[in-house]
């Protein structure tokens, strides 16, 4: 019956998590998987989630069904974080769903979108993280590429992607990421962005912002400039967002999807998404996004959960000039400040596919074959023995 399979090649990130706890080497380091892991090398429970989750438990609600668009006072804190005071309610309304992490926002947006505008083909920068190929794909549309990064600068490809921006057919779907750029780490200047979406606007293009690292590169409100800068234009777009990463709740699934529309379509746009939401998984989990709710709605849970974050986009930033410190002294010939000038969780090294599988196999290092690494998986404890496995497998290529 089923000898006819493609056999599955396993996913190039989460298949690399399975195959570092299979390892047994004891001094192993996980740089693959995009998980915040603190100085001890552990994933953290916030103590903003704990104290949360004590006062969740020991309400004893019972267990209904969530309605598909999710529980409304999540999507109003959700509102807010994102957009602050940035849309003008006049004329722009947005249709908020809690969904099943990131992931789960950009399927039940793909699967949208598709019924919006089924011959709308999507743009993805090249590279991007590599989910969002098979979600688009697996929702039935089309994926092009624009440039995004060159090898040559190891930076930005600026007038690479303008280009492409420029010329793309009417009504595009256009992802876009925000802040921390997966799997690169590179951001576009503000300046840039302004030409960017100037002409995206040009194209009628339909941005698809994804904002998974909210916090994590300069700041809350600094990171959503973009999607803010988008409302401010009267732009209508669509925003995935998700808690795994500035939550510490991967496992949770705790996500959401915003699509900003003119005030007389949103209530078309609302029943749209929750149709999508109908389609793929019925209606929302409860617990996460109650823990996320009670600490963003109560003042003081709040403020813990800001200085946490604080916290641990400072572990990042500290940890990435730790790698250049290291990389630098091993291999003075090399210039390595590129990857300072890259931000969040993800530092993209340039090395190559036999390299990195050197790491894993010579070194117990864990990468992802483009290169990626998961700066958030240093810590004082392997950040040496890192950087020396780098300088070996750098130097035998
Ligand atoms: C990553 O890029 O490593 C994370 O977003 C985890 C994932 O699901 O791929």
């Amino acid at each position: 019956m089923f000898e006819h399979l493609p056999r599955y090649a396993g996913d190039p990130i989460l298949g690399l998590m399975s195959d570092f706890f299979a390892d047994p080497r004891i001094d192993k380091v996980n740089l693959g998987v995009g998980i915040y892991y603190d100085e001890l090398g552990q994933v953290p429970l916030l103590d903003c989630v704990a104290q949360a989750e004590q006062v969740v438990v020991s309400e004893h609600k019972p267990r209904s069904y969530l309605p598909m668009e999710g529980e409304s006072a999540y999507r109003a804190l959700v509102h807010q974080l994102i957009f602050a005071d940035s849309l003008d309610k006049r004329h722009f309304g947005t249709s908020i769903v809690q969904t099943v992490g990131g992931s789960g926002a950009l399927k039940v947006g793909a699967d949208f979108l598709r019924t919006a505008w089924p011959g709308s083909e999507v743009w993805v920068s090249d590279p991007t993280w590599d989910n969002h190929l098979g979600i688009f794909e697996g929702a039935g549309l089309k994926v092009n590429r624009y440039p995004y990064y060159d090898p040559a600068t190891q930076a930005f490809d600026y007038e690479g992607a303008l280009a492409v921006f420029k010329s793309i057919p009417v009504r595009s779907i256009v992802l876009l990421h925000p802040c921390c750029h997966n799997p690169t780490g590179i951001q576009p200047t503000r300046e840039q962005w302004i030409e960017l979406l100037d002409a995206l606007q040009s194209r009628e293009a339909i941005p698809f912002l994804d904002i998974a690292y909210q916090g994590f590169g300069q700041g809350l409100d600094d990171d959503a400039w973009v999607i803010r800068e988008c409302a401010h234009r009267g732009m209508e777009f669509l925003v995935s967002s998700s808690f795994s990463k500035t939550f510490s709740l991967y496992g949770e699934r705790v996500g959401a999807l915003s699509v900003v529309s003119r005030i007389h379509d949103a209530d078309l746009v609302f029943g749209q998404l929750k149709l999508s939401v109908r389609r793929n998984y019925s209606s929302p989990p409860i617990f996460g996004a109650a823990l996320v709710a009670r600490v963003l709605g109560t003042p003081a849970l709040r403020q813990l959960w800001e200085s946490e974050l604080a916290t641990m986009r400072s572990r990042i930033v500290k940890m990435r000039a730790q790698l250049v410190d290291g990389l630098s002294k091993l291999m003075p010939e090399r210039d390595f400040s590129f990857l300072q000038r890259q931000e969040g969780m993800f530092a993209y090294t340039g090395l190559s596919a036999a390299q990195v599988r050197a790491l894993k196999t010579d070194h117990g290092v864990y990468a992802v074959e483009t290169g990626r690494i998961c700066i958030a998986g240093l810590n004082p404890h392997n950040i040496s023995r890192v950087c020396a496995a780098f300088a070996t497998v750098m130097r035998s290529a």
